[in-house]
């Protein structure tokens, strides 16, 4: 196996386009079609202009985030919320394995990143399109997994931003020098209008973890649920 996990792909669907009437089945469904992640989008009508689900929809969700194997399944949860910290411990509380922030959000980014961590979760820093990645500069040991948005974050169905493959293959580079150097890898995802015809190239750029949310959501089938868009996906990643 490439010694720098690169080839270890991870498909992250995004709840947010879910039907949320029915959020723990949704899970459950997306789960038996071999995602690996559940991405769990945190609003809060501040930092950005849409409101969605909190703490307490985390820990009901919780005992339904289980794989096929009977492991639980990882809670990849991306606040999109200001201030930060406040929140942070309720998401640890509630079962979030991953909680990643944007560094805008937060006046204290090494504070909120080593937070996270006394928590037992693993830190994740989001970039906007617009945001550059000379915020990791001085806090790659304190980073576990770095998110390239390819919309502006707040809402699911928006198209790819082409500009965010150069981000992803910039924030490759630095990740690869910091395993070399360290020995320790850092997750590479990639969120936001990712499709079966674009996430070979995204892969491509150097991404490892792909969140999809109305591209799985909205593909569910009658007889056989999410497979059918979860192995288009995983079809296309092989490819890559
Ligand atoms: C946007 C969210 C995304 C969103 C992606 O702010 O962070 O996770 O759900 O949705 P799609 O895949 O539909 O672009
Ligand atoms: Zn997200």
């Amino acid at each position: 196996m490439d010694p720098l996990n690169r080839r270890e792909y991870r498909i992250a669907p995004s709840i947010l386009s879910a039907d949320f009437a029915r959020l723990g089945d949704e899970v459950e469904h997306v789960l038996a079609a071999g995602a690996d992640f559940i991405h769990f989008d945190v609003m809060d009508n501040h930092y950005v202009p849409n409101l969605t689900i909190g703490p307490m929809v985390c820990k009901a969700l919780r005992p339904h985030a289980v794989r096929p194997d009977g492991d639980p399944a990882v809670i990849d949860v991306h606040l999109m919320v200001k201030p930060v910290d406040r929140i942070v411990p309720d998401f640890a509380e509630a079962g979030a394995d991953i909680i990643s922030f944007h560094p805008e959000a937060s006046d204290h980014i090494d504070r909120t990143l080593g937070l996270i961590r006394e928590h037992g979760c693993k830190a994740g820093l989001v970039f906007n399109p617009a945001t550059p990645l000379t915020y990791l500069d001085y806090v790659m040991d304190r980073v576990d997994l770095v998110l390239i948005m390819s919309v502006n974050p707040g809402f699911g169905g928006q198209s790819f931003i082409d500009e965010a493959l150069v981000k992803v293959a910039d924030a490759r580079k630095r990740i690869d020098a910091y395993a070399a150097a360290s020995g320790r890898t850092i997750m590479l995802e990639v969120d936001g209008g990712v499709k079966a015809d674009n996430i070979a190239a995204i892969a491509r750029a150097g991404a490892c973890t792909f969140v999809a949310g109305s591209a799985v959501f909205g593909s569910r089938d009658a007889d056989c649920g999410y497979h059918g868009v979860m192995n288009k996906l995983r079809e296309a990643l092989a490819a890559a």
